[in-house]
């Protein structure tokens, strides 16, 4: 997590800085700072809390220089106060880190027993102060730099910048992304593209274990040996890093009401022109031979991959198991021979995820990264990426995302089946029509908006929920509970709706809403009678439902949302519109920060 920029400049760095990390604040927004070097001499800037705050700082104590470094800060060490912020100085270094540094108890204990006083209880000031210790012996920077990173065990993308030093800037990455922009005369640092966005589309990617010496004419990169490499720039399209509400009130109400073009666009991504075939094949894997599949990723990612699941075991007749990203390695499960492994990850910089992928790799495996970022370090580590097409996804809460993985694992499953004979191409072609009606089906979801906002009143005015559905919709009950969890604080659980009678159905009364996701599929007459048995109880009931559905179960519940009939194969891609739209009014309602929750951040690089 967090986020860091750097810019050599002709003309003020800090508007830019503040500029680039706001763009950045989807990584972490507990504290944020810039240092600048102006006559030489480094300045410093930071506060606790957003971005605006540090803004609000720079009014009244602006920052001079067209050098400087800027981070905003995700806590790991230490609280997020003013102190704790980056960037950390020791004399005449500042720096600013994203990662943990594994070994700082040791190297801060070296440091202190060598004179140095530390001001925050972070992990990333031993950085500042290794460096600073190495410039009093007499190394110049860049060797006080590169020996200082030598030193460093665990995970960093962080930039120094040096007193004196009006001209250079030295950055480096392992475990963590760092990208390099070139501009006319002026160089820039991010933490990834989207940083750099208006500044340049001419981005580098250093590699793990790279370091960059910044001058404002170039980069010098070398490799982890020390060698010095040549890195390919890249032109990064301009809608890749655009950032832009569109006139809605968040970028969670943005993200969700695009759900229906960036669906279509995802299909005629992964679909031939003709709609017949799915060519996103993922031609890493033999799936006529695949033994076994696992699938592994976090938090909304995993719901996707557990709807993903019930998909590639029905129609592809393909056992899966579907992995926590944060358990799967310690665990050290034997793998199949000849299988393969995919990781979903809308950023493609989640560690816990690129662990799993270099455990599987580790393992044998063939891995695919399903990623949203298509230059992220999953991307470029998977034996084949595939892309999911849903463009930036600024709110922290993934919308879009969800909903773009689903319609790449569907249309994987649908290539999976037919290569393994297990589907007529009948019934492929069946399911791709099925698919190709997400967009018109999901833009009609959007369209109860009216009437979902009314229902989420009454979850607002709650501290408890529960979500409950079988299928796939159990998969949608999880993935309700996260949203609105993360999104309103209120305390909320999904659940098997025939697993609630082992113990959670004690849960159950008037005051907690119940919401009971239940497509009139094969397994309504189920799920129904779940829900009666929570009726019985007094329980008080949201059913999301289709016509057929609410006319046979809708007397039982307090309200009803009516949502069009979908086939059964895509009520994942459907379902999940009023689910993101409940928790996104019931935060409204609420007053919560809806686009930057607290507690969280969009990346998630730590473990
Ligand atoms: C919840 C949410 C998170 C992410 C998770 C994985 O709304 O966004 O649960 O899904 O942190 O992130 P990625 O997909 O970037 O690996």
């Amino acid at each position: 997590m967090c986020g860091i920029v750097g810019v050599l400049m002709k003309k003020p760095a800090a508007p830019v800085m503040l500029e680039a990390l706001r763009r950045l604040e989807y990584r972490g927004y507990d504290s944020a700072g810039l240092a600048t070097l102006a006559g030489g001499s480094l300045q410093r800037r930071r506060a606790a809390g957003r971005i605006s705050a540090l803004s609000q700082l720079l009014d009244s104590e602006p920052l001079a220089g067209t050098i400087g470094i800027g981070h905003t800060r995700w806590a790991t060490h230490g609280a997020a106060s003013q102190h704790n912020a980056h960037p950390h100085r020791s004399g005449p270094v500042v720096v600013v880190h994203n990662g943990i540094i594994e070994n700082w108890r040791a190297l801060r204990d070296e440091l202190i027993a060598g004179g140095c006083v530390f001001e925050s209880e972070t992990d990333s000031e031993v950085i500042a102060h290794l460096c600073a210790t190495l410039l009093a012996r007499g190394l110049d920077p860049r060797r006080a730099a590169m020996e200082t990173i030598s030193r460093l065990v665990g995970a960093y993308a962080l930039c120094l910048l040096f007193e004196g030093a009006e001209d250079m800037m030295i950055c480096a990455r392992r475990g963590s992304p760092l990208a390099i922009g070139y501009g006319e005369g002026e160089m820039f640092v991010g933490s990834d593209a989207l940083a750099l966005g208006p500044l340049t589309d001419r981005i580098c990617y250093l590699a793990d274990g790279d370091c960059a010496v910044l001058t404002r004419t170039g980069a010098e990169v070398f490799d982890a040996s020390g060698a010095p490499v040549q890195r390919p720039i890249q032109t990064v399209p301009m809608e890749a890093v655009l950032v832009d509400k569109a006139g809605y009130r968040h970028f969670m109400a943005k993200e969700i009401h695009e759900q229906p073009t960036v669906a279509g666009y995802a299909l005629a991504r992964h679909l031939s022109a003709d709609r017949r075939h799915v060519v996103s094949a993922a031609a890493a894997i033999d799936w006529r031979t695949l033994p076994r599949l696992s699938i592994a990723a976090c938090g909304t990612a995993f719901y996707a991959a557990q709807v993903a699941k019930w998909w590639f075991e029905t129609i592809a007749r393909l056992p899966v198991d579907v992995e926590i990203a944060s358990e799967f390695r310690y665990r050290q499960p034997p793998m199949t021979e000849g299988g393969a492994t995919l990781v979903v990850s809308q950023s493609g910089e989640t560690a816990d995820t690129l662990a799993a992928l270099r455990y599987a790799r580790s393992a044998g495996q063939t891995v695919l990264g399903v990623v949203n970022v298509e230059n992220s370090t999953i991307a470029r580590e998977a034996d084949m990426a595939i892309p999911i097409h849903a463009g930036p996804e600024i709110g922290v809460a993934s919308t879009k995302a969800f909903t773009t993985q689903l319609i790449a694992l569907a249309c994987l499953a649908i290539h999976a089946a037919r290569s393994r004979q297990a589907i007529t191409p009948e019934t492929a072609a069946a399911l791709i029509d099925a698919l190709s009606s997400a967009p018109r089906l999901i833009a009609e979801a959007i369209a109860l908006e009216d009437q979902i906002a009314v229902a989420a009143r009454d979850i607002a005015e709650t501290e408890s929920a529960l979500f409950i559905g079988r299928g796939t919709m159990h998969a949608l009950a999880l993935e309700g509970a996260l949203k609105l969890k993360e999104l309103t604080y209120i305390h909320a659980e999904g659940h098997a709706a025939g697993e609630l009678k082992h113990g959670s159905i004690a849960l159950v009364d008037a005051t907690r809403p119940i919401i009971a996701l239940a497509p009139h599929d094969d397994l309504f007459e189920k799920t129904a009678s779940n829900i009666s048995e929570v009726a019985a109880r007094g329980g008080r009931i949201l059913l999301i439902t289709d016509r057929n559905g609410a006319a046979l179960a809708g007397a039982e519940a307090a309200r009803t949302l009516v949502l069009p009939e979908v086939p059964d194969f895509i009520a994942p891609l459907v379902y999940a519109i009023p689910v993101q739209l409940l928790a996104y009014h019931a935060a409204v309602q609420r007053g919560t920060d809806v686009d930057q929750p607290r507690n969280l951040a969009k990346s998630v690089t730590v473990e």
